[in-house]
């Protein structure tokens, strides 16, 4: 990686805002955008349309083996491309939002998935948001952020993606979603959901996705560059 690349890491939990903010954030920084669950749930999109059986880890990791995973940038945006296609809105459906945490879970998936991901700054500096990204994809970067936000609040901001895409679910749902999958995303054995040694906690409850952001630019700027950038290290977040 370039001594110039930047990333910024922005985890937390499901519609805690990480999409909104990171988009504007990398947008006001010229950075390209990466959404990390996209690729999960790209996979899983994947096993659900070829008939794989997403509870059976042999099978998933089989699949893997099989596809072909590419990415571009459209507009300061990274897509990923399976088989050459992308599968676009479909990944937000209900139908996938149920199993790519079981997904998520699989290690194999999952180092497959970080190989892509830091191979991204060959595009240049970006921001991504996941949930593993100041913890295991790029644990050297100075710039992690984590947020969060009350439980209501995630479940107002869900049931508004899904109204925007005309999904009719009830606040029930999404609540009972979000919290499965919290759980799943928090108790897995491999890169679990977790605040990054040295990240900057942010509880966006009250906040607009504009004063996030701009919380997180007033800390990128105060945080001097690294003088000597180590490369990446392998799985574990790193001791302090
Ligand atoms: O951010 P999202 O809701 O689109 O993420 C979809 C799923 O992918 C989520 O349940 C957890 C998983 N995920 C992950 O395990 N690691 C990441 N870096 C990003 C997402």
């Amino acid at each position: 990686m370039s001594d110039k690349v930047t990333v910024v890491a922005v985890d937390g939990p499901a519609a805690s805002g990480k999409s909104t903010v990171s988009k504007l954030l990398a947008k006001k920084l010229g950075f390209n955008y990466v959404d990390s669950g996209a690729m999960y749930r790209a996979v899983t999109w994947q096993a659900l349309e070829m008939g794989v059986d997403v509870t059976d880890p042999i099978a998933v990791i089989g699949m893997m083996h099989t596809i072909k995973i590419s990415f571009e940038i459209r507009d300061g945006v990274a897509r990923m491309l399976i088989n050459g296609v992308d599968p676009g809105d479909a990944i937000r459906e209900p139908r996938v939002a149920e199993k790519v945490s079981v997904i998520a879970a699989i290690p194999e998936v999952r180092q497959i998935l970080v190989q892509h991901q830091r191979s991204l700054t060959k595009f240049g500096s970006l921001v991504m948001e996941g949930r593993d990204i100041g913890s295991v994809v790029f644990p050297d970067t100075p710039h992690k952020f984590y947020l969060d936000a009350n439980p209501e609040v995630r479940v107002q901001r869900r049931q508004r993606d899904f109204a925007a895409m005309n999904i009719q679910t009830s606040a029930e749902n999404v609540a009972q979603n979000l919290q499965a999958r919290d759980k799943l995303d928090a108790g897995r054995a491999t890169a679990p959901l977790q605040i990054a040694v040295g990240a900057t906690v942010i509880e966006n409850s009250r906040l607009s996705v504009e004063e996030t952001v701009e919380v997180i630019l007033g800390q990128i700027r105060r945080q001097p560059p690294r003088p000597d950038p180590l490369p990446w290290r392998g799985e574990g977040n790193p001791q302090p």
